[in-house]
């Protein structure tokens, strides 16, 4: 883990309020594996104090070596206003990689991606590398649900790496109008697979998890709590284990991805 000042490389807007934006960074960050995540920071200003959580969506190479890192991001807020208004050249600070990553278990045959939202940033992540590591003999399948249409994000990208996307919307702009998880089960059923993905917001993954445990399928969620340091220090990111609510795990530190049984949503 390291702590640097980047650069911006991009920074594109997508749909409304979404944005991808290109960092320059090195060293560490070739190391990082799909799952972990950055505390980016403003270091000309003190305003927002507090570093933010970006998952990393991505390695920007060139010749075979790290340029930097790209991050997804939703405009919720103060930090994220600001990360949308950053303009080439302009710098941040990173603290990282920070985190756990996703552990693809030996064997896997048939994985279930399940994204909300701007969750689907660390899954991309994972699809590019499943790609650069010729595991392409692996069958995957994307779930991907958003509020509307303009909330499925990186549709295209999965299409070009041959995973086949399954869209879903609460308005039924885009896909069938249900919820991710309908045909996320509906396809747990019919043929499970070895292992779900799933990264969105937190009553998504507790229903992801409660249909995981009711099939026996083993799974790995990436969750996202408020987080105030990102290295343990402040306790601020708390979630309760799996089975026992006297446990406490750190999601900066113990996950952010964690197994399906480890922890209670
Ligand atoms: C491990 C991890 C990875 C993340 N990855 C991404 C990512 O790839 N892309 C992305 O856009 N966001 C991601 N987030 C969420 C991101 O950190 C928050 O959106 C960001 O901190 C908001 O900062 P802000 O100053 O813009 O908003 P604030 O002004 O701090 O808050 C605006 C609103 O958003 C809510 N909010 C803030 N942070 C969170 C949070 N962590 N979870 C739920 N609600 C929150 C606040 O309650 C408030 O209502 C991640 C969070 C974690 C913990
Ligand atoms: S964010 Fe401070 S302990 Fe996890």
């Amino acid at each position: 883990m390291i702590q640097t000042v980047a650069t911006v490389l991009h920074n594109t807007q997508l749909a409304s309020c979404y944005g991808r934006i290109g960092l320059a960074c090195k060293g560490a960050f070739a190391l990082a594996k799909p799952g972990q995540f950055v505390m980016l920071g403003f270091p000309e200003t003190i305003h927002p104090l507090i570093r933010r959580p970006f998952s990393i969506h991505r390695l920007l190479t060139a010749n075979g070596s790290l340029r930097g890192i790209e991050l997804l991001y939703k405009t919720v807020g103060t930090a994220t206003r600001r990360l949308s208004r950053l303009a080439v050249g302009e710098p941040v600070s990173l603290l990282g990689p920070l985190g756990s990553a996703f552990v693809l278990p030996a064997g896997a045959g048939r994985i279930y991606l399940a994204a909300g939202g701007v969750g689907i940033a660390p899954l991309l992540f994972f699809a590019e590398h499943l790609a650069g590591n010729q595991l392409r003999a692996i069958e995957c399948r994307l779930f991907l649900g958003g509020r509307s249409r303009e909330d499925l994000l990186c549709a295209e990208d999965f299409d070009k790496l041959g995973i086949a996307v399954v869209p879903t919307t609460d308005d039924g702009s885009c896909g069938d109008q249900c919820r991710v998880t309908t045909p996320l089960e509906d396809a747990i059923r019919l043929a499970p697979p070895d292992l779900v993905l799933a990264c969105g917001p937190r009553e998504m993954l507790a229903c992801v998890l409660g249909i995981v445990r009711q099939h026996g399928i083993a799974c790995q969620v990436s969750i996202e709590t408020m987080m105030a340091c990102g290295m343990g220090a402040c306790l601020g990111c708390a979630v309760k284990g799996h089975r026992d609510e006297t446990r406490f795990l750190h999601a900066c530190m113990d996950g952010p991805v964690f197994d399906a049984d480890e922890i209670e949503l």
